[in-house]
């Protein structure tokens, strides 16, 4: 089964990813890097040529495409959640939702130029309209759930190993 990391912008989702592939030694795929990598541009400038709405069409096909495979650790982009469609196909795997408080997730992304979607004159007023809109979708998505507020990459790691063997059972038989 496949272990998807889901969660908004900041929350650690590449890293945690990376981190937690390498110690259980499965594949690694970020869904961002796919779309960047494929599309031969930033996720900027896909955003500032062709508009949000061909972003999230790329990223609904990646998401597709990167289900295909099995046994890896997929990081989402954290708007995944938006495009309604996305969220069945998220349920094929096993989503853990990396959440953290507004005003972390500002710290964690002040000095990043790189999201489109907070590049705007108040990031933090931002942060919050879009949480609030997004939380019940990523609610909805997650079998489990982990605060990185105050946790640090090898504390997230250490709890999404204690739940995923339990969890993958679960979902397997059910
Ligand atoms: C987005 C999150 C970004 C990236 C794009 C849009 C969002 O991914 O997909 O900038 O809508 O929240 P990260 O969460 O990996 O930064």
């Amino acid at each position: 089964m496949n272990i998807i990391l889901i969660g908004f912008m900041g929350t650690g989702k590449t890293s945690v990813g990376k981190l937690l592939a390498h110690k259980i030694k499965k594949k690694f795929i970020d869904i961002d890097d796919e779309i960047e990598k494929n599309e031969k541009l930033s996720i900027s400038d896909i955003f500032n040529k062709h508009g949000e709405s061909y972003f999230r069409d790329k990223e609904n096909f990646y998401l597709k495409k990167n289900l295909e495979n099995d046994n890896y650790i997929i990081a989402a982009g954290g708007g995944i959640v938006v495009n309604k469609k996305n969220i069945p196909l998220l349920k094929k795997g096993l989503v853990i939702l990396l959440t953290a408080n507004p005003d972390i997730i500002y710290e964690r992304i002040k000095n990043e130029i790189h999201r489109p979607l907070l590049n705007v004159p108040d990031p933090l007023k931002k942060i919050n309209e879009l949480l609030s809109k997004r939380k019940p979708l990523y609610e909805k998505s997650a079998d489990m759930i982990i605060d990185t507020t105050n946790l640090k990459p090898e504390e997230i790691i250490e709890k999404i190993e204690f739940l995923i063997k339990t969890l993958i059972t679960y979902k397997t038989l059910t």
